[in-house]
């Protein structure tokens, strides 16, 4: 019954949208026939007149009683003018001196057309490339590329014209030409914010982004954000003491048996590192952190954070696609796991934000946050977006990332170092020879301890956290690799094919932290052309403090503890790992060993 039900209310779906379809035109177009999907009113002009099509032109202008018939011809909108003196006026002003983009016009030039699959009705590419590859959309775009042996892919992902490229040098590119530094208003930037409107700094572009991104980064500065600043390399260290101590002597609250088994020394991974991560980065924001007992709400932010990393994906999911599909399969759409996280989210950073607002007094600086708030009170011109709800998801967008990429990434690059033993082996000499085992590793440290970090720098390029980057958009009419693309299209900037280009990397897919170093085994920056944090104006905001985060946690866990095997366990498998917006690990819980020194 319920299927049935199911079936004729996707059925009443489609055939609704069928009509819409058909009778959809801009406002005020001329009259015409309708529209069906693929051919428009083509069909129809050759129903009336397949051999003449200005006589069936005419003949539709007597039908609908008009010198002008407004009609798709598939996807373009034409307006065919059939009387003397309007055909007069048209020639003769130059705002209709404009040629369309016809397929028959590119194939004059065969070089000159971005190749790519089909597109189908609602859908665009997008069902290609799930049957391509849907675990990895990024992968499936490499396919792309070789199978129509073009670096750049030209595809609808739904109504969305997107460009895909796939080479190193062409990425370069994007990244650092700000013609490229719009963003796409999808469903699923929109759905973070219960008012249904992209705030915040990833989603948006134009002068509120310029504004509120410029703002948070000049004054968490002073908080210590993206640099090296001393109070808080100490308040860092008191988290990784907590977080060792964790480790040694098991869980004391509840919420920490999510993340240690009782008796310590088993781990959940890439939950476990980012409370700590997240204090220490809302030491910045609020000057203030949760003890351990207090932690839980934190915690339970860190799961809300993965849940919304891991029900996305690449191209915002089908949902931003069509995003109806959230009344009809609410659960496999991802739309009621990804609405949980939002509204937690939100709720969370609300609550905080409020508590401020509802405090703040004129000339005392608490925090960050003070800063802002005062800036809200300057009754700015609107378009700066200073307000609470854009101070809320601004707040979240700089946030976000440090209580669940920065974990996540360690948590990548504890897998490949339990694969690669040796490498950690080498990491931990290094670490006993410059730190030894008296204090904690330091930021200090890290000039002197090249091969940890080339090691960082490697798993960085192999597992491409963001793989598809973060989407781009045109914000005029561009060229690209020769390429016209035009204003308002979805770029991919792909940084999973920049780190595998083999013309760029002799042998991308080993994993080889030596590639990092010179002859002398220094670190060799001039080396190092991986990207991923992006580049240009669009690069992360949070890049420094991702660095410094994965250096501390990683050295004082290798100099501390060996990663094994407990009974019963295996080595990770890369293939499981889940493709989201960030890859990201499945859930495992790993072994530690007291190093013997
Ligand atoms: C390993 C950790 C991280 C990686 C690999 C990473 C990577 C990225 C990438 C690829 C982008 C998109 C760049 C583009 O649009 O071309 C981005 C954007 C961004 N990241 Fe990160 N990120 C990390 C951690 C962080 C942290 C810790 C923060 C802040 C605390 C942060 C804040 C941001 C913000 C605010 C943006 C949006 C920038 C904009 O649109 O203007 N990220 N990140």
């Amino acid at each position: 019954m319920l299927t049935l039900l199911l079936l004729a209310t996707c059925s009443f779906i489609f055939l609704y949208e069928l009509y819409k379809y058909a009778i959809s035109r801009p406002v005020g177009f001329p009259p015409g026939p309708p529209r069906i999907p693929i051919f428009g009113s083509y069909l129809f002009m050759l129903l009336i007149n397949y051999k003449y099509l200005h006589k069936a032109a005419i003949t539709l202008s007597k039908w609908y009683k008009s010198d002008i018939i407004g009609l798709y011809v598939g996807n373009f909108a034409v307006a065919v003018v059939n009387s003397g003196e309007a055909v007069r006026q048209i020639l003769n002003n130059q705002v209709y001196d404009g040629r369309p983009s016809i397929y028959l016009a590119e194939m004059r030039d065969p070089g000159k057309c971005v190749r790519g699959p089909p597109r189908l009705p609602i859908f665009g590419s997008y069902l290609f490339m799930l049957l391509i590859n849907y675990k990895y959309l990024h992968k499936a775009a490499i396919a792309l590329s070789k199978w129509y042996k073009s670096d750049i892919i030209g595809l609808y992902v739904g109504p969305f014209a997107v460009a895909v490229v796939n080479s190193g040098e062409a990425v370069r590119q994007i990244l650092n030409n700000q013609d490229y530094d719009g963003r796409p208003s999808l469903y699923l930037a929109e759905m973070r914010d219960p008012g249904k409107c992209i705030r915040g700094i990833f989603f948006q572009e134009g002068v509120l982004w310029k504004e509120q991104r410029r703002f948070i980064l000049r004054y968490l500065r002073d908080f210590g954000f993206g640099r090296r600043f001393e109070q808080l390399e100490l308040i860092i260290q008191e988290e990784i003491t907590d977080m060792l101590d964790l480790i040694r002597n098991g869980p004391r609250y509840e919420h920490e048996h999510l993340l240690v088994k009782p008796g310590g020394y088993r781990v959940q991974l890439p939950l476990f590192f980012n409370p700590f991560s997240a204090n220490s980065h809302f030491q910045i924001v609020y000057n203030e952190r949760l003890p351990r007992p207090e932690m839980a709400k934190l915690v339970k932010l860190v799961q809300f954070g993965l849940q919304f990393q891991r029900n996305a994906d690449d191209y915002g999911r089908m949902l931003s696609i069509i995003p109806w599909i959230r009344f009809i399969w609410p659960e496999t759409s991802g739309y009621n796991k990804l609405k949980e996280s939002n509204l937690f989210v939100h709720k969370y950073f609300a609550e905080f934000i409020d508590r401020y607002i509802n405090t703040y007094e004129d000339g005392c600086e608490r925090n960050f946050l003070d800063l802002y708030i005062a800036e809200m009170r300057k009754g700015l011109p609107e378009q700066y977006g200073f307000n609470r709800e854009q101070f809320i998801m601004g707040l979240v967008d700089f946030s976000f990332p440090a209580f669940t990429a920065v974990g996540v990434q360690i948590s990548l690059l504890v897998q490949y170092l339990m694969l690669y033993p040796d490498v950690a082996k080498r990491i931990q000499s290094e670490i006993d020879e410059v730190v030894g085992g008296g204090r904690l590793p330091t930021l200090e440290d890290r000039k002197n301890m090249p091969f940890t970090e080339a090691t960082i720098r490697e798993n960085l390029r192999i597992e491409t956290l963001v793989p598809s980057d973060v989407p781009h958009k045109s914000l005029v009419d561009t060229e690209l690799m020769g390429y016209h693309i035009p204003k308002d299209t979805i770029i991919i900037p792909s940084l999973y094919a920049l780190h595998t280009d083999k013309r760029i990397w002799s042998d991308p897919e080993n994993f080889r932290p030596e590639r990092f170093l010179d002859a002398d085994g220094k670190l060799s920056l001039k080396l190092d052309v991986s990207l991923p944090f992006g580049a240009g104006k669009r690069i992360c905001a949070g890049e420094t403090f991702a660095r410094n985060m994965i250096f501390l946690v990683t050295t004082a866990m290798l100099q501390n503890f060996d990663y094994t095997l407990a009974p019963g366990d295996s080595l990770p498998d890369l293939t499981k790992n889940n493709n989201g917006l960030i890859i990201t690990p499945a859930d495992f819980w790993v072994q530690l060993k007291e190093r013997q020194h």
